[in-house]
Parts: C-alpha cells; structure tokens; sequence
C-alpha cells in the first residue's frame, strides 16, 4: 500500500511566505506541516510514500525530504507540472500506486488512525468532520452509513460535513479521473471524482473525526496548527545551553540553542542555534533555527529559520526566514515584502 502527499497550490493566501517556497514546507512546531504528514503516514506502517510536486520551487520539496531514508520511508517524487486541481494530482500517480492507496493533502493535519482508515470497503472512503463553514470546502452528504452525494464548495447549505483532505482509494478512481470536465474554478475535483464513483454504483465509505484537524490555508490556520501540535506532542526535552533562566512546563531546546537571562513557558519550542537572551518566549511559539531574540517578548507566534528580533513585542505573528524585526529608536525603518502585514 502506497501513500500519495499532495504537494502542490501556489499558497496565495500565505503570501509572502509562500514566495519563496510550497506552504506545506512552513514550520509549524519545529516541523514542516507535511513532515507531520509524513510522519503519521510512516507510524501507520506505510513505507512507500509518493509526493506529487506543482510549480512552486519544488526542489525545496526533493531537497528537504531527498530520498525519504532520513525519515524512515521510501520516496518517489511525481510531478505535476500546471496545476489542474486535485484530482488532476492524484492522476498522475496512476502508474506509481499498487490497488489501495491513501490520499493526504500535504497542508492538513488530521489526527486520526490511519491504519483504521485504510482497512475501508468498496472503492474509496473519506475523513469527514462537522464544520460551521461547509461552503469552505468540499461536502459529503450520507444515508444509512454510506456517501450519496458530495459538492465542492457548497452554495445552498446541503450538508455540514466537510471533506478533510484524507482520502483512500482503488485505482477504480482512475476511470472516473479520465471522464472529468473541470468544475467552475476550472480545477478537476477529487470531490467530483468521488461523486463519478458512487454514478458508477461504486461504494463510497466514510469515517467521521472528532478530534482537531486543520487545513493550514492562512496565517490564523498556521498559528493554530503551531499550538495544536506543541500542546499535543511536546516534552521537555532541552539539549541546548541554559543560563540564569527560568523554563516553565514542556519547553523543547534543540542541541546548540543559548537561553540567557531569560523566560520561557511551555509548551514552546526553540530550534537549533537559536540565541534567546533577555526575553520572555511565552506559550504556543515556535522558533526556527539560528534566530537571535534579543530584549523582546513573543506569544502564540511561529518565527521559521534565521530571523532576528530585537526589542520588541509580539503575538499572534509569523515571521518569515531571514527577516528582522528591530526596535527603531524613533523612526521605524522598514523593508517589507509583498503582501506583508506590519502593525506597529
Ligand atoms: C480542498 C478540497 C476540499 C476539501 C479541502 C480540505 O479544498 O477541494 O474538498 O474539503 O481541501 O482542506 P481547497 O484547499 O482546494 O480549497
């Protein structure tokens, strides 16, 4: 059995992080969203991982996860070239998968077991949750313990249990994949895949999740995957230098870290050689690596790799790699990307 992350999206509603690379590659609690991925992938025991690449710098993919061995899986790479929709993406692996094969859209966390999830009857199954915002995403509506009808992007309010971005399959969905004509935002759906299945008299299964799941679409949906994974699966673990410095609950501190006269309250997470010094780094942040934080206070923040901040206060921000963030003594000077959002 194979298991398919979807790679690919230009990640607009992310810029301008996702200038410079796939949003599933953002690190959330020390981690890019799609190792998380790949990681519940391997713990339910599936060993052959394939990652369908789009458009957006997808070296960054091949180089970050390289063969896959690091991780304890066994990597093929797939491209898609011009992104045609999801269903498009799970096509072209039609050559590359055995009968039965998951399908994780590599920008959402699911907590659910898949090893249950892949024992599915009939053609496919789905993960479904109840959500308040069904015209968000793709919907399944259900009769007598199977899927009936599913619309992408609902308009009239037709069912409240969204698609969550897990999927499983029989190469059956091939067929159907043939026969799509793209749907009005001119993308072939993987709903509309599922919908083929069920006009062909196929079974379309379904398992309902109680627990958290996020799609990982916008700044808000980041910072919240950032503290759902920290308050989930963080111990405290600290490998790097503490001096004169007080660490409070699960506070992870990687090897070559330096925590100075400082602060930190768990569950939170300061990445290798990072520099902490006069500061407090309250719950629910992540830090990268190499950052330097210098007379500042942060909260509920992600900062990713080598970012430097100085004399300031934040929460609720996501920095991206190689910025600085610096108290001016009257003026702020600013170099600000596209798309960027400062509040001074
Ligand atoms: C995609 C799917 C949708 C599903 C959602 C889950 O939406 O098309 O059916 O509910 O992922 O995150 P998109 O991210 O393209 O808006």
């Amino acid at each position: 059995m194979e298991a398919v992350i979807l790679h690919g999206g230009q990640g607009t509603r992310l810029r301008p992080l996702t200038h410079t690379g796939p949003k599933q590659l953002i690190k959330v609690a020390g981690k890019p969203v799609s190792q998380w991925v790949l990681e519940q992938i391997r713990d339910a025991g599936i060993k052959h991982v394939i990652i369908v690449l789009g458009d957006n710098i997808p070296t960054k993919v091949t180089e970050y996860y390289g063969d896959g061995s690091r991780f304890g899986v066994e990597i093929t790479y797939v491209y898609q070239g011009k992104a045609r929709g999801l269903a498009d993406a799970v096509y072209k692996v039609k050559d590359v998968v055995s009968d039965k094969f998951l399908v994780y859209l590599g920008d959402n966390i699911v907590s659910y077991d898949l090893r249950r999830f892949m024992e599915f009857n009939g053609s496919a199954s789905i993960l479904l949750a109840k959500v308040e915002n069904p015209n968000r995403f793709g919907v399944a509506v259900v009769e007598n313990g199977k899927v009936v009808k599913l619309v992408e992007k609902p308009k009239e309010p037709i069912s409240d249990l969204a698609l969550v971005g897990v999927y499983a399959f029989t190469k059956d969905v091939f067929d159907v994949i043939e026969g799509l004509k793209p749907s009005w935002r001119g993308e072939l759906e993987i709903t509309d895949a599922l919908q083929g299945l069920i006009n062909r008299g196929k079974d379309v299964n379904y398992e309902i999740v109680e627990g958290w799941w996020k799609d990982t679409g916008t700044p808000k949906d980041i910072l919240d995957a950032n503290a759902f994974l920290l308050d989930k699966y963080a111990e405290k673990r600290v490998e790097g230098e503490i001096e004169n410095s007080t660490l409070d609950g699960r506070v992870i501190v990687e090897k070559g870290a330096v925590i100075k006269n400082s602060v930190i309250r768990g569950p939170a997470y300061i990445g290798k050689g990072s520099k902490v010094i006069n500061s407090y780094v309250g719950s629910f942040t992540s830090v990268g690596d190499n950052c330097e934080i210098i007379e500042s206070e942060i909260e509920y923040s992600v900062l990713l790799d080598n970012v430097k901040v100085k004399g300031v206060a934040l929460m609720d921000s996501i920095i991206g790699n190689n910025s600085i963030v610096e108290k001016g003594k009257r003026w702020q000077k600013l170099i600000i990307g596209e798309n960027s959002s400062v509040i001074l």
